[in-house]
């Protein structure tokens, strides 16, 4: 694998390789034809007003305070012995606080998740990270060092950070592809468990509502995988990685494994991100929960080793964001999502690149999985062969996406890079570009296939 220049590649995540590619491409193609990026989770909606105008509070209160102090310093501004005492006595200097984060934070943050949940949840259950993924890290981290040769069960299609090479993750897998709807069972899960008798569990790990799938486990489901869960060794975690969970398209809020057996909550870390629900990526404020006091007490030592804490300002935006995410905000955003998915998922339909499972059904997120075995076979783009090496034939599903990306200036993600056999075809399509964008991506694809068909 090669990135533009012809510098090799070696180990990069294939996803990231793509987007290059894609950048790259969207600023060098002759005709100019405007780059459709769908490969990535691209939050588009408004940014969360909640946040802004709580982070704006922060600074402006920081803003009066220095004002303040200037005013009153500016008497003797003579750098003299009061001066400096003056100074210190009314200084605003932000300093270094907690690993999990400001008490006051965690409080309100604690109080929103215990309505989201219908479970108490106190500041003490609440860490602050850098997004969901740091937190993933430590997790893993802390996991495997204690068994490296563990097995974390997770199903597939699974997010790929989940299997970096660098957290030396051994996943034991649970092929949902299999599944009603590529659903997560609880018939799944115990066959699974089932599988590893005699060798060690460090950890469930479940991505609900899914990426890259977009199903949602649900209610009765989550009962039956409780059970199954109980039967398990209670030193084993449970990780909920819920950071789609305000995008479901039902206009009842998602249901979560620690509402509806909170008696699990010993082994649960609940993972919560401010990245798509509240359309702030880049901000990276991401939340977790976790009742078992060992391994909050692990989790914030690896925060104080890798960046301390959270920035302060950070912990007081997302919390209020989240003491005022009333349910009327959460089905706004949801329809939002819902509607490009619909969408695309009509257009699919009609250009028969549907998957092949008629059970499937999206209801969260805003990620579509197609079908584009069809373009398996055709011809491979010259230009493709500075990144994938020559090649004459597509055979592969990260084929199908390179070659969509260099003829049609589409980017989307192959469902390999997901965990899935390359030979299938299938992709991950992301429903965020709006309207005209969806319908425009679903042109070039379908222009696509047409092409395919007449070869
Ligand atoms: C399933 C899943 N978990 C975690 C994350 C990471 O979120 P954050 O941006 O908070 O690190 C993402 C981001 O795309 C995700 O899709």
């Amino acid at each position: 694998m090669f990135k533009p220049g012809g510098y090799e590649a070696k180990n990069i995540d294939g996803l990231i390789l793509l987007n290059i590619w894609a950048h790259y491409l969207a600023s060098n193609n002759p005709e100019k034809r405007k780059m459709i990026f769908a490969g990535l989770g691209k939050p588009s909606y408004i940014l969360n007003q909640d946040i802004a105008i709580a982070e704006a509070d922060y600074w402006n209160r920081y803003v009066a305070a220095n004002q303040e102090v200037r005013e009153f310093l500016s008497k003797d501004i003579d750098f003299s012995d009061q001066y400096c005492d003056d100074m210190i006595k009314r200084s605003t200097a932000i300093d270094y606080g907690l690993p999990a984060g400001e008490h006051e934070s965690r409080a309100r943050m604690a109080t929103a998740l215990s309505e989201w949940y219908r479970q108490p949840i106190d500041a003490e259950n609440i860490i602050f990270s850098v997004g969901a993924l740091a937190m993933l890290r430590m997790l893993f981290h802390i996991i495997n060092e204690k068994n490296p040769n563990g097995h974390i069960i997770t199903p597939v299609p699974f997010y790929p950070y989940y299997n970096l090479a660098e957290h030396n993750n051994n996943l034991h897998l649970i092929d949902v592809m299999d599944q009603p709807g590529y659903r997560l069972t609880a018939h799944a899960l115990k066959k699974s468990i089932d599988q590893l008798t005699g060798k060690t569990i460090n950890a469930f790990l479940f991505c609900d509502p899914s990426n890259p799938v977009g199903t949602v486990i649900g209610e009765d489901e989550l009962k039956k995988i409780a059970e199954v869960l109980k039967t398990t060794s209670p030193d084993i975690p449970i990780i909920l990685d819920e950071a789609y969970c305000e995008m479901v398209f039902s206009s009842k809020q998602h249901i979560s494994l620690l509402t509806v057996a909170p008696e699990l909550k010993d082994r649960l870390v609940v993972l919560r991100s401010a990245t798509k629900a509240l359309s702030a990526s880049g901000e990276r404020m991401a939340v977790t929960i976790c009742f078992n006091d060992m391994l909050k007490e692990q989790l914030v030592n690896e925060t104080a080793f890798t960046y301390l804490h959270t920035p302060k300002s950070l912990q007081y935006g997302y919390s209020h964001a989240m003491a005022n995410f009333m349910p009327e905000k959460r089905n706004n955003l949801s329809r939002f999502y819902k509607m490009q998915v619909e969408l695309a998922t009509e257009r699919l339909k009609k250009m028969h690149a549907q998957m092949p499972n008629p059970e499937y059904k999206i209801e969260g997120t805003f990620y579509v999985l197609a079908d584009l075995s069809a373009l398996l076979g055709t011809p491979f783009p010259a230009d493709a062969q500075q990144v994938l090496g020559k090649k004459d034939t597509v055979t592969t599903d990260e084929d199908i996406c390179y070659s969509l990306l260099f003829n049609d200036q589409v980017m989307i993600s192959p469902l390999s890079y997901f965990g899935v056999d390359p030979h299938k075809g299938f992709v991950r399509i992301t429903c965020s570009a709006g309207i005209a964008g969806i319908n425009e991506l679903m042109d070039r694809i379908e222009n696509r296939l047409v092409l395919a068909k007449q070869l």
